[in-house]
């Protein structure tokens, strides 16, 4: 009797093990708690990646992802962004499409205390942004003038050298950032005449490039060509604040037949496996590599940290004012990829395949 009463014991014990076991099972699988993520579009390489990205280190740190791109069309993006807070998000990482226009929705975000991050792209006089994590975005662009500086050896060579500028969207921020680091370089050479830009278009204005547009670029770029260099005047230099401006003024240039020698030094940002291409054939000079793994694991021990109410990892508290304060920031360095270690940097680190750039 004693017996049998010790086996019904351990069978009851082991079913309510199981039972629990399932029951824990099903919690992790659906009861992680929501974490929104706003992607501008799918159209730049970049914005797929950096989804991805985060949504395989929020799943694996146990989080439910709401992943969303807006195709570039801002009231698509707020009404995402509105979805997310209506269905439960406890987090949202947004990198915007027009950093001005989501005060009115982020409001709601700030009523009901979810927490926002601002991913790669700083959203602007609104209070509700807590974080930011991005590339250093001033060191985008010093390195750009920089390597500008060493190709044509600025330093020694007697010049002058002609230069065209093209950098991003009006409506982002970095966009600043970028042309302002990258400015801030090469206007010494510029003053002294070293660097002469035939066009006269310098100011941020005249150069900016609407939606980082390639077709835009493009058409700029043959423009600049036709009023100043279709005569055979030499252009030595572009400087292009990321890819797909580069790829649109590389297509400019090859459609007018500048190739080998004559083909200006260009700048680009982002490593696009198209821009990587065209620096193997020697259409694009470098491109900035800004690894989206690390930006996204960054951002992910960020909102790690911000759920479970701990302090939360930032490495600049002076740079990013976004209009109503600084926002506490988490910066990681970029780095430029060329010719010269392009197989290090994006094969060897996994980041493309060898098959991928061929
Ligand atoms: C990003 C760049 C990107 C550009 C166009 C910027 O905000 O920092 O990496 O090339 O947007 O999408």
């Amino acid at each position: 009797m004693k017996k049998k009463l010790f086996a019904l014991l351990i069978a009851v014990l082991m079913v309510s093990t199981l039972l629990v076991g399932c029951k824990k099972k099903e919690n992790s699988s659906k009861g992680g708690k929501k974490v929104g993520v706003a992607m501008p579009t799918k159209d730049l390489q970049r914005w797929n990646q950096d989804g991805e990205n985060m949504k395989k280190e929020l799943e694996a740190a146990g989080y439910v992802v709401d992943l969303q791109y807006a195709n570039n069309d801002i009231a698509t993006q707020v009404s995402q962004i509105e979805n997310m807070i209506t269905s439960g998000c406890e987090a949202i990482v947004i990198a915007s499409i027009d950093g001005g226009s989501l005060g009115t929705v982020l409001k709601e975000a700030k009523t009901k205390k979810i927490p926002v991050i601002a991913y790669d792209r700083l959203i602007m006089d609104t209070d509700a942004v807590s974080y930011y994590a991005t590339f250093d975005n001033y060191m985008v662009g010093t390195i750009q003038g920089q390597y500008i500086v060493d190709k044509l050896d600025l330093k020694n060579a007697a010049g002058p050298f002609n230069l065209e500028i093209f950098t991003g969207s009006p409506d982002d921020n970095n966009a600043r950032f970028f042309y302002g680091g990258a400015m801030d370089i090469l206007n010494p050479y510029i003053d002294s005449g070293k660097l002469v830009v035939l066009s006269g278009q310098k100011a941020f204005e005249e150069v900016a490039t609407l939606n980082w547009s390639t077709e835009e670029a493009q058409k700029r770029m043959e423009n600049l060509i036709t009023a100043n260099y279709a005569d055979g005047t030499k252009l030595d230099v572009v400087l292009s604040s990321n890819d797909s401006c580069a790829i649109g003024i590389t297509n400019a240039l090859v459609g007018a037949g500048f190739s080998g020698n004559d083909f200006p030094v260009l700048t680009g940002q982002d490593c696009d496996i198209t821009s990587v291409k065209n620096i193997l054939a020697g259409t694009q000079s470098m491109s900035i590599f800004k690894d989206t793994r690390t930006l996204a694991a960054q951002v992910v021990t960020m909102v790690s940290a911000i759920i479970k109410g701990e302090t939360v990892p930032v490495n600049d508290n002076k740079t990013y004012d976004n209009g109503t304060g600084i926002i506490p920031t988490f910066l990681c360095e970029p780095v430029f990829a060329d010719a010269s270690n392009y197989e290090k940097l994006l094969i060897d680190s996994g980041y493309y395949t060898a098959d991928q750039l061929k």
